[in-house]
């Protein structure tokens, strides 16, 4: 087989943190070579460096057969090498064709854009990918996020790249849209182009991939080939504990508290939503991506314009009118989109877990700031080196860590979590869940939305299921299947 990339004892460190050492891994064409590990293992930083993003300290990247003395990120792209990174690198205001052909334009011979050319070549790579529903006239902000992470792909495969790169594509993904995803893939790779793949979806890797390099703590535990593993195994040598061990929810009785949902609509994609939750529970939201729930929650959060609702506690109206109202009575939420929405790349992890509890203080204690800080960085294990390190410094998952942790400190009443295990390790997910059971335990409201269905189906009490902006059903978990749930959700 043709070797397409050849990595030689590759090493990173950062300020003296050795995040990779001595990593050695090659990939031919037509493999779909994995890389595994927990939140902050190095897969990122190791497609950062073959990417030409940054460069490593020692060791080296063989493209194609060739050594390269310097690599930029340009350069990199133009040997055949696409990179497609979990935020969506696209313009929102362009057509898709003019997205994909950005930065290399076909020109025609009055020096002017060829609009025509560059939709035709689009639309017959879409046909080609069999990515139907994409043309290549439309506005991007018009598609949804896996249309958009399809047309990364179609911008890298114009560009006529030999590797692709792929870091958590399926991570904003509902479950059809990743079959999608993932079928484009293995049909990319059946024509000899080589892939890397990074995801903390174990039954995805098993799905698309080869070959797997597990890493932990920026070394390399082993290379694994998929005829001579199991999930199980991998989880083993990712963790260092077994899979079937695994998280079993405890269930204990609900409380008496009713907190009701009445009445909410933005007569837009929410339509008159009335539900009651109890204390105790943890009621989970099931739908596809667009079905409305997280529109719905956010407009309970007042964070959204609503037409109609309102939020009653024990027959109490609470309805926040804004976020910080929504605060001050006890209503949290940990959002899905957590690097938009809440994170302050530029300050420390601790001025990130500590600002919503400050926010309501005159005084700051600081050596009691810090050691609040330093308990949820131990309950959350977030990786950083310590609390002052920049947020920006960490990995993908531990700044999700960070978030969770931040929404969890003070003492809430109500708990709204949308997507909290997006992008966070198998074993992180575990530590996630214990602290949302240990919520509701305490005589809580917890609400959970969720596209990974094991996970909805094994944390919920009950699930409501959204289609179109309407709650359609609502089922107990204990009596309903992942088959099911999906025929719910596609309204059959
Ligand atoms: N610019 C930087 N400065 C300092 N440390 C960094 C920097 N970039 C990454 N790191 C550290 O390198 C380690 C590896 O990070 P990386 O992003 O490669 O992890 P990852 O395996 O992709 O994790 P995740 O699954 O959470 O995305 C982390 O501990 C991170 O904090
Ligand atoms: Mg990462």
């Amino acid at each position: 087989m043709e070797k397409l990339l050849e990595i030689k004892n590759v090493s990173k460190s950062y300020s003296g943190v050795q995040v990779l050492k001595d990593v050695n891994i090659s990939l031919s064409a037509g493999e779909v070579l994995c890389f595994v590990g927990e939140n902050g293992a190095g897969k990122s930083t190791l497609i950062k460096i073959i990417a030409g993003d940054i460069q490593a300290n020692s060791g080296e990247v063989v493209y194609f057969g060739k050594k390269y003395e310097s690599t930029s990120p340009k350069q990199i792209i133009d040997i055949g090498v696409a990179t497609i990174y979990q935020e969506i690198d696209l313009i929102e205001n362009l057509t898709v064709a003019d997205n994909v052909f950005l930065g290399r334009e076909i020109i025609n011979r009055m020096g002017a854009i060829n609009t025509k050319e560059q939709v035709d070549r689009t639309n017959r790579l879409i046909e080609k990918l069999h990515l139907e529903d994409i043309h290549g006239d439309d506005m991007l902000s018009n598609l949804s996020t896996a249309q958009k992470q399809c047309v990364q792909i179609v911008k890298a495969l114009q560009n006529e790249a030999k590797i692709l790169i792929l870091d958590e594509p399926t991570a904003s993904l509902g479950d059809k849209e990743k079959k999608t995803l993932l079928e484009l893939v293995k049909g990319l790779s059946s024509q000899k182009i080589g892939i890397i793949y990074i995801s903390h979806f174990i039954d995805e890797l098993f799905d698309v991939g080869n070959t797997f390099l597990v890493l932990k703590d920026g070394v390399q535990v082993v290379v694994r080939s998929k005829e001579e593993t199991t999930p199980d195994q991998i989880i083993n040598d990712m963790i260092g504990r077994d899979a079937s061990n695994f998280y079993k929810r405890e269930y204990f009785p609900t409380g008496k508290r009713v907190l009701k949902i009445d009445h909410y609509d933005n007569k837009r994609n929410v339509h008159d939503i009335c539900l009651e939750i109890r204390s105790g529970e943890v009621f989970g939201f099931g739908g596809l991506i667009g079905a409305g729930r997280t529109d719905l929650v956010r407009m309970i959060y007042g964070l959204d314009k609503k037409t109609n609702g309102k939020l009653y506690l024990n027959d109490k109206e609470i309805t926040p009118r804004t976020p910080k109202d929504a605060l001050n009575k006890g209503i949290f939420m940990i959002s899905e989109d957590r690097k938009g929405e809440g994170l302050l790349l530029m300050r420390s992890v601790r001025e990130n877990i500590m600002i919503t509890h400050n926010e309501k203080r005159e005084m700051i204690n600081l050596k009691k700031e810090k050691e609040t800080a330093n308990q949820s960085i131990a309950a959350y294990r977030v990786k950083t080196v310590d609390q002052e390190a920049l947020v920006s410094n960490l990995s993908g998952g531990n700044q999700q860590k960070t978030i969770i942790a931040r929404c969890t400190i003070d003492d809430g009443d109500v708990y709204i979590f949308d997507e909290p295990t997006k992008g966070v390790d198998i074993g992180a997910k575990e530590e996630i869940y214990e602290h949302m059971l240990n919520i509701a335990k305490h005589d809580k409201f917890v609400i959970l939305i969720s596209s990974d269905m094991p996970e909805l189906l094994s944390m919920s009490d009950r699930i409501g299921v959204m289609c179109s902006g309407k709650l359609v059903e609502v089922v107990n978990s204990q009596d309903t299947s992942e088959d099911k749930l999906m025929r719910k959700y596609l309204g059959y």
